[in-house]
């Protein structure tokens, strides 16, 4: 079999229902053609993201029953302490709400006004955050990365030699620190390579700079590395993940993702003059750090789920079902970003609808026309969520990529789902031309793609 089957059975059922196309048509145009602001019960199979949406396992159910839920000191987060140090190995380690409070914690002590914050590719909630802090997030993705379609078995590496370059330029000052982003989201969760990783690890002793790995989809990544790498065949996931981070001088990580919980994240470093600035601002922000913004019951969640995420059984099932998606695309001509990343498969919208310019944002375009014809959610990816626009001019810079990203979450749906989205996307394919461009009619200065409201193009 080429893809493994569900190494699970269901126990507990969420029941799901199909709108009329007459619902959802109202829905998208009240929702402002943005998916975000479409009420979720209206959808049948939602991909918009594969972050906090997984399925528990029964043994994570049992650790919620254990909760301790003591301000300070939980059992749950000795627990979960160690859970993360047996893994990820760093010496200090914050729990946090989600990744992005991490990231805002990290940046808060370490970037300065005009700081450049270099990353293979930075998400929109790390650039944001970047920015928050009048640094400048740079990405240094490998050229390949630009093109939907040629293969590269690690597709989201950094260019080192940009990197280096980078380094050589600015004082050592102004590059508060390095970042690295596994699996690369922003590019088609596309991962990156021990070897690359090596590389940035060495340029950053060279140049004295923190290197800080941004680690939501480390499992996945680590999987491929295990499967693509040479020297790495037959290796245990565990010991990859635990080689990886040992070049690294601290992770941000949002465990929504590869640690299999609805909430969660936590902030691991090394330095601990930086780890006390840190967790003076977690009590300001989040809470105590012995609980940082989450339950007890939460924390044990997270150990109990992080240690399932690194089960090579469980993870070539996710990334096959990931694939197994992607093959039936491409096997009916359907434009998609190859090879087929780790978390989603993401369609080349500017290939998909091809009558629409890039002014008419043809990635959320297509998002909506999907929702409409067949209830599924998507989320793009392109010039909606990075385009910015010229305060004097008033014209649009777009990203050089436009994709719709098909986020699958994790133990959730199953491959008959799988082909039903592949089904109504071959439909909504044939019938590609009746898709509508649309423009902005309101938008927020940072992050816009939340709350954008759009209209259709006549
Ligand atoms: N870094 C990456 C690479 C991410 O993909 C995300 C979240 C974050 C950081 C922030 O984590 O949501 O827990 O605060 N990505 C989600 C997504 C939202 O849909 O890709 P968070």
């Amino acid at each position: 079999m080429r893809f493994p089957p569900e190494p699970f059975r269901i126990k507990v059922v969420e029941p799901v229902r199909k709108t009329t196309r007459e619902q959802r048509d109202r829905l998208i145009r009240e929702a402002g053609f943005n998916v975000f602001r479409l009420p979720a019960e209206s959808i049948y199979v939602d991909l918009l993201t594969d972050s906090g949406t997984s399925a528990m396992s029964d043994n994570q159910w049992a650790g919620i029953m254990l909760g301790d839920e003591s301000y300070a000191g939980s059992k749950n987060y000795y627990h979960f302490v160690e859970s993360v140090r047996s893994i990820f190995g760093f010496k200090n380690i914050l729990p946090t709400h989600q990744g992005r409070s991490a990231e805002h914690l990290l940046f808060s002590v370490t970037v300065r006004p005009g700081d450049v914050v270099p990353n293979n590719t930075h998400f929109d909630t790390t650039r944001a955050n970047v920015l928050h802090r009048q640094g400048v997030p740079m990405d240094l993705v490998i050229e390949e990365a630009h093109d939907p379609e040629r293969e590269h078995p690690f597709k989201g590496n950094m260019n080192t030699q940009k990197l280096e370059r980078l380094l050589q330029q600015e004082d050592a000052d102004r590059v508060p620190l390095i970042m690295m982003t596994i699996t690369n989201n922003s590019v088609g969760g596309q991962p990156v390579s021990m070897e690359n990783l090596r590389c940035v690890s060495a340029l950053a002793k060279k140049y004295h700079r923190p290197f800080f790995i941004d680690a939501c989809r480390f499992a996945e990544n680590c999987y491929f590395i295990q499967q693509r790498e040479p020297g790495y065949s037959g290796r245990d996931i565990q010991e990859i993940a635990r080689e990886l981070f040992s070049l690294a001088d601290g992770c941000t990580m949002s465990v929504k993702k590869d640690g299999l919980v609805n909430i969660g994240g936590f902030l691991a470093l090394n330095d601990d003059a930086w780890a006390e600035q840190c967790a003076d601002l977690l009590i300001l922000l989040e809470g105590f750090p012995t609980y940082g913004g989450l339950a007890g019951r939460d924390l044990e969640a997270i150990a109990r789920g992080l240690q399932e995420g690194v089960d090579e059984g469980y993870l070539a099932y996710r990334v096959g079902q990931v694939h197994y998606l992607g093959d039936l695309l491409d096997q009916a001509g359907i434009p998609i970003v190859k090879p087929v990343g780790g978390h989603a498969v993401f369609l080349n919208a500017k290939k998909f609808l091809p009558h629409l310019p890039r002014e008419q944002f043809p990635g959320q375009a297509l998002a909506c026309a999907l929702y409409r014809e067949a209830a599924i959610r998507a989320i793009e990816i392109g010039g909606l969520m990075f385009g910015v626009r010229d305060p004097h001019s008033g014209r649009e810079q777009f990203p050089e990529l436009e994709l719709v990203r098909l986020a699958i979450p994790r133990r959730v749906y199953t491959s008959m789902h799988m082909q039903y989205v592949a089904e109504s996307i071959v439909e909504l394919y044939r019938n590609r031309k009746a898709v509508k461009g649309l423009r902005i009619v309101h938008q927020a200065p940072l992050l816009r793609h939340f709350t954008a409201r759009l209209e259709e193009v006549d």
